[in-house]
């Protein structure tokens, strides 16, 4: 059977720079409480009314098409994951393909938010394993801050996400000394709403009563946007951050380990370990946990913040650049985030 790997890969982020100071300007919160809760010293944001999570991943896909040596015509798939679509349907898999002006291939949209790219991966890997495509374009790619609510009632969440893109062209290989070895995939909609963007949406309060909207008195009125959650501005992401830390710190080491254990490998004998970047004190427990050195483990969180279904993919490919990744190298992707789902995939480079 055909391996996998990763034949090329590219990144986009928009230009503009929001340092922690520039936040502290729309609420109350500060430089130094931002860098020591998370690490994040600033993040991109999109360029408004010019570019979406769609343009951004096109931009970041013509980088990982060249640099696979290939033309966007040879793409015979398209996976795009992201919590920030550009529209609720259709997804952003098919404005990429139209963007990159792609034949009639198939496009399909994901939505595991932070371990986006890692089920993307793992997807990709299925596909190409058995020979149904040759060249698979994923993406992974947010625009948070059109959507994040800038005033102090929101500023645990706000502080952390950023905007960008990244994007890989996996192909089939026959050397045995690169590819995927495995990937591992969880989840655990127990805690759905504990990091959750449930206005608008389709619930009717369904999941959790204190999310009700009262009874309107037209029968056929809209339960997915009504004037009382507008009233509210009840439509940000809702974080619990402190439990989603303490479930990250265990899962994220538990699914690397489960990745190491089925290969009958060890955390040093990992090169690098390109974790989701959700926040450095996450990594660093990670790190810790793991007896990880610093040449073991790649962050750049202090630059783009969270960039959720981007993180992993963003920090892989800037490993890349620094040439700290090589042909063969020993690679573990791992993300945690909403659902929760979580998961790992292992490679050779
Ligand atoms: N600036 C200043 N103060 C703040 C800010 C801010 N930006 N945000 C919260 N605070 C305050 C709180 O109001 C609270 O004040 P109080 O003690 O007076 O009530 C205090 O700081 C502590 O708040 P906590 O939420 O307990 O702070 P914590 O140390 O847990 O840090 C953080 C918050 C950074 C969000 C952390 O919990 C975290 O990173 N969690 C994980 C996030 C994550 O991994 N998300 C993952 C995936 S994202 C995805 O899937 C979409």
């Amino acid at each position: 059977m055909n391996r996998t790997i990763i034949a090329g890969i590219g990144k986009y982020v928009p230009e503009k720079i929001v340092t922690n100071e520039d936040l502290a300007q729309l609420m109350d919160t500060s430089d130094q409480w931002i860098q020591e809760r998370t690490g994040i010293k600033e993040r991109r944001y999109a360029k408004r009314f010019e570019e979406t999570t769609a343009t951004m991943g096109a931009e970041a896909a013509k980088q990982a098409i060249e640099r696979a040596g290939i033309t966007p015509q040879e793409v015979d798939f398209v996976i795009f994951a992201t919590l920030s679509p550009d529209y609720f349907f259709p997804g952003c898999g098919v404005l990429v393909q139209r963007i990159l002006g792609l034949r009639e291939i198939g496009a399909l949209d994901i939505r595991n938010q932070c371990s986006g790219f890692i089920y993307g991966i793992s997807i990709a890997d299925q596909f190409i394993k058995t020979g149904m495509y040759q060249n698979i374009l994923l993406i992974g790619a947010e625009t948070h801050s059109y959507a994040l609510d800038f005033s102090t009632r929101g500023r645990n969440v706000s502080v952390i996400f950023g905007d960008g893109a990244a994007a890989v062209v996996l192909q089939p290989t026959q050397q045995d000394n690169r590819g995927i070895l495995s990937t591992h995939l969880y989840s655990d909609g127990n805690d759905a709403e504990i990091l959750a963007m449930p206005n608008p949406g389709f619930h009717a309060g369904l999941h959790k009563k204190e999310w009700k909207p009262s009874v309107p008195e037209n029968p056929y009125s809209s339960l997915f946007v009504n004037q009382e959650l507008l009233d509210k501005q009840d439509f940000y992401p809702y974080m619990d951050g402190q439990a989603v830390f303490k479930k990250a710190v265990i899962k994220m080491p538990e699914a690397i380990m489960q990745a190491l254990h089925s290969n009958n490998l060890q955390p040093s004998d990992l090169t690098m370990l390109v974790p989701h970047q959700a926040n450095l004190r996450i990594i660093q427990f990670i790190q810790q946990k793991l007896a990880l050195n610093d040449e073991q483990v790649f962050y750049n969180i202090q630059k783009y913040g969270n960039t959720t279904a981007a993180s992993v993919p963003l920090a892989l490919c800037e490993a890349w650049e620094a040439g700290k990744i090589n042909d063969s190298n020993l690679v573990c992707l791992a993300a945690f985030g909403s659902g929760f789902t979580w998961g790992s995939a292992l490679m050779r480079w």
